[in-house]
């Protein structure tokens, strides 16, 4: 945690879910009671399909809701992409941008994700910056090079603590079970810290970051403690409504 940042709990359902999924939806966004509100930001990422009734649904609600990724222009020949606008059409507040599944699978640049990240900002979006190294970068011990790089060329200059939000995600604890030990998420998380703050001045101090990669129940709490850690990217463990309040409710008593 870091004083005087209300932390952000973020779901991303990545390519899972249909309509009848929204049902977890509805017990989450019933789930964040005004006290736990209060406590922690929560929001879903659900696939683009149900976006916009995802909203509808939230609506009246704590519960906020974001896209996974989008295209850096507004509207266009370009099938199959969806645009920051379309994403603020259907309601959602913000979108995940860069994350190590698209970087990969969609070749996708630092170049790239820092456009995606202004198209938001033009969108009105918050933007959710991924970044993180690989395993075989962290084997090399090239982890701080590589966020640093990530930081520099992925993070486009203006950021402010109100439209983006930075997640470290190493790749290698996307989906495996394994994640640095909490002595080693407090070393990384003070890394990117002072890389902020240097990048950014004030606004990089209290822009939230995220630490994602197997975030489950049975860790959140050891994990959401640690200095400069203001919430999680969760992926599996968002997709059960029970499992992603249980992370959540990791603040109610804090
Ligand atoms: P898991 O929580 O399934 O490891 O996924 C993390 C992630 O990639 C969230 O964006």
């Amino acid at each position: 945690m870091t004083p005087d940042i209300t932390p952000l709990v973020a779901g991303n359902w990545k390519m899972n879910g249909e309509r009848d999924q929204l049902d977890q939806l509805a017990l989450l966004a019933r789930g964040v009671d005004a006290d736990l509100a209060d406590k922690v930001d929560v929001v879903v990422c659900p696939p683009a399909t149900l976006l916009y009734v995802a909203t509808t649904l939230s609506e009246d609600t704590a519960l906020e809701v974001g896209a996974q990724d989008c295209h850096n222009e507004s509207k266009g020949a370009h099938t199959g992409d969806i645009s920051a606008e379309m994403i603020k059409d259907c309601m959602a507040e913000y979108c995940i941008v860069g994350h190590s599944e698209r970087r990969t699978d969609h070749g996708e640049s630092d170049y790239h994700v820092a456009g995606k990240a202004q198209a938001c900002w033009r969108a009105g979006l918050v933007a959710i910056i991924c970044i993180g190294e690989t395993e075989a970068e962290y084997d090399a011990g090239s982890a701080e090079q590589v966020l640093k790089r990530q930081i520099m060329q992925s993070v486009p200059e203006g950021a402010t603590e109100d439209d983006t939000i930075i997640a470290y995600e190493p790749v290698w604890a996307i989906g495996t079970g394994k994640t640095p030990s909490p002595e080693d998420i407090e070393e990384i998380h003070a890394f990117i810290r002072e890389e902020l703050a240097t990048k950014f001045g004030g606004h990089g101090e209290r822009m939230r970051i995220l630490y994602g990669g197997s975030v489950k129940p049975t860790n959140a709490s050891e994990i959401l403690a640690v200095n400069n850690v203001d919430g999680a990217l969760v992926g599996g463990a968002s997709l059960k409504a029970a499992d992603l309040l249980a992370i959540c409710e990791s603040y109610r008593h804090v």
